[in-house]
This record gives structure tokens, sequence and C-alpha cells, in this order.
């Protein structure tokens, strides 16, 4: 298997579309290189992997959208926030790749692949506890103490998602509830925070918080598209998994709601079956045909466009910014990403 692939993994598209907060974000890169450090050659090693390799930065980023689009300024606060969300972010990935044995990351190996999940385990708490120092190095508690309940809630839906594995009786509020959870509460208190520390109102922060929290559950339903139908070389990290792990995703659940007993009946066994656990593999083929019966793919897609067009409406309330259109132009592009 490949460990490596040729696709950049930030998308033209979106340094286009950072081009507002491209110092910034540049500045958030070297608090993140000179952060994610170690004496020791190996911790070294292993924290500059997992941390300073790629990804889109859309947390850091939305956080410095908010606060520009909010307040119209980025201060020191915002920049290590951002670095701090970031970090947060890269440890769930880390550890989140060892729960479903995913092999590639951010078009690299997965640390659990080129390691093990020793390190892994490690490497995220690494990360997490370096996240919540940088936090506590602010004058105001406050902005610890929202990165602190938001990234408990954030673990708790990661748990709640495996309580749920080969549950194919969750609903779709009980799905939409955990990816809040485990993706939008991030995304959220990003918004939040950037808000808040450019001294935007209560109205102002909480839109953003909905803004983000829109934006989160939008971006994790296409994710869960994308798992089933995704090319991996684009996305740069492993497909297939929630399927092999058995997470009801909603194109699932919508397919398992409407199907016949029969198809019901079929699909379970699909879902169900332990021989078809190759990711991206014979199962998803073997699906195909009962999500397109159902169109449970057009319908997943237009709830997760529901969303991104609340998101989108949420920044109304906003002064016309550089900003502003870009948080927007960012409801479009989590609904057509491919990466
Ligand atoms: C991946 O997040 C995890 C999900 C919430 C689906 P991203 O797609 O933002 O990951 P990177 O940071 O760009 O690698
Ligand atoms: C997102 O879920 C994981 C976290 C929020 C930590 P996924 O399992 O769908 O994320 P990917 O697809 O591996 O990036
Ligand atoms: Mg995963
Ligand atoms: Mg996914």
């Amino acid at each position: 298997m490949p460990t490596t692939t040729t696709t950049p993994s930030r998308p033209e598209l979106l340094s286009a579309l950072y081009a507002p907060i491209a110092a910034e974000l540049a500045e958030v890169e070297h608090r993140l290189k000179t952060e994610l450090r170690s004496d020791y050659p190996f911790v070294d090693e292993l924290v500059r992997y997992g941390c300073l390799l790629g990804g889109k930065r859309l947390r850091p980023a939305l956080l410095l959208l908010s606060a520009k689009a909010a307040g119209n300024r980025v201060t020191r606060e915002h920049l290590t926030l951002a670095t701090v969300v970031e970090m947060i972010h890269t440890a769930t990935l880390v550890h989140d790749d060892v729960l479903d044995e995913a092999h590639i990351r951010r078009h690299l190996a997965t640390v659990n692949a080129r390691w093990d999940n020793e390190a892994s385990v490690l490497l995220g708490d690494f990360l997490f506890t370096h996240a919540f120092y940088l936090a506590s190095t602010l004058d105001s508690v406050q902005g610890c103490r929202l990165i602190g309940r938001a990234t408990n809630i954030v673990c708790e839906g990661e748990l709640r998602q495996k309580g749920s594995r080969g549950n194919f009786a969750l609903t779709e509020t009980e799905y939409l509830e955990i990816i809040e959870a485990k993706t939008a509460e991030l995304t959220a208190v990003s918004c939040w925070l950037g808000a808040l520390f450019a001294g935007a109102g209560d109205e102002l922060v909480e839109q953003l918080d909905g803004f983000g929290r829109d934006l989160g559950i939008a971006f994790q339903i296409a994710d869960d598209l994308l798992d089933v139908q995704g090319q991996e070389q684009a996305m740069g990290k492993s497909l297939g998994t929630d399927l092999a792990k058995q997470k009801p995703t909603l194109p699932i659940i919508r397919a398992l709601e409407l199907a016949s007993p029969a198809d019901r009946a079929a699909l379970l066994e699909i879902l169900t079956d332990r021989e078809g656990e190759a990711p991206a593999g014979p199962r998803t083929r073997a699906l195909a045909p009962y999500l397109q019966r159902y169109d449970a793919l057009d319908y997943a897609k237009s709830r997760g466009q529901a969303f991104a067009h609340r998101a989108r409406q949420r920044l109304e309330l906003l002064s016309a910014s550089p900003a502003r259109d870009v948080l927007a132009s960012m409801t479009e592009f989590v609904m057509s990403r491919n990466t």
C-alpha cells in the first residue's frame, strides 16, 4: 500500500479563500512549529510528523476570520488560541486514526501505521496537554475554560460514537447529536473565541457560535458522504472506515429507514458482514444499489446543504467585510470539497 500520495493537502481554492488572513495563518504555522518540538529526537520526530505536515487548518482559519468579521482585529491572544485549536484538532485525529485503524492521513502514513498505536495514544496526549498549557498562558482564563469544555464535549462525542458502533437502529436525530459533539463543537468554539477576543457583543458571539456549529455539522455530513463515495487519492486519508467500523452515518440511516423489509434485511447483512471489512472494499460496492434506490446519498447531501444554508444566514447580522465573505464562501466549500 502506498504511504504517500502526490495531491497537495491544502487545495488552491482554500489558499485563495484564506487570503484575508494569510499573514496571520502563517504566524500560526510558525507558532505550531516553535511550540511543537522536543529535545528528544524520537519525540521531536513524532511531534513534527503528527502536527506540522499539511491539513486544511480550517479551525484556526475560522477563528481568525471570525475575529476579523466580528471585531475587525486579530490580537496576540487570537494567534495563541488559533494554535491551540489546531493542536486539539490534530490530537483528535491522531487518536481517531487508532480507533478507525486508518493508514493514511494528510497524504502520509498515519502515526499508528508508521509507528504504532502506543505512539499515537501518547502523541495525542502530548498534543492535548500542550494545547491546554498554551491556552493557560493567556491572561484571561475564559479561553482555556471554553476550550476545555468544548474538547470535553468532542471526546464525549467520540465516546458516544464508539458506543453506537453496530447500532443500526440509531436515528437521524441521535446521529446529528453525535456529529455536533465530535466535530461541530470545535468549529463552534473556534468561531466563538474569534469573536469574543475581538470584543464583539454577546449577540454577535452567539451568532458566530451558531455559524461554526452549523458549518461543522454540514462539514461532517459531507465527510461521511465522502467516506462512501470519495477518492482516497484526493482526500489524502483512508476512506471506507465508517463502514468497516460499523458506524451508522446519515446515508445508511436514511436507507435503513426507508427500506422494504427485504431490503432492510439485505442491508443489515451487508453492514454487519465482518468479511467485508477491507476499507472502501466490497461492502461499499454492495451497498451502492440500496443507497441509490432510496436516494440516500442525495438525501444526506440535502441535509448537509440545509445546515450550510443556515450557517450562511447567521452571517447576516455581521457588517460587510472580506472576512464575512470568506465565511460565507466556506459554507459552499464544506459541501463541495473533495479533500
Ligand atoms: C477531519 O477534519 C476530521 C473531521 C472532522 C471530518 P479535517 O478535514 O479538517 O482534517 P485536516 O485538518 O484538513 O487534515
Ligand atoms: C471525525 O470523524 C473525527 C473527529 C472529530 C475526531 P471521522 O472519523 O469521520 O474523521 P476522518 O474521516 O477520519 O477524518
Ligand atoms: Mg476517522
Ligand atoms: Mg470521515
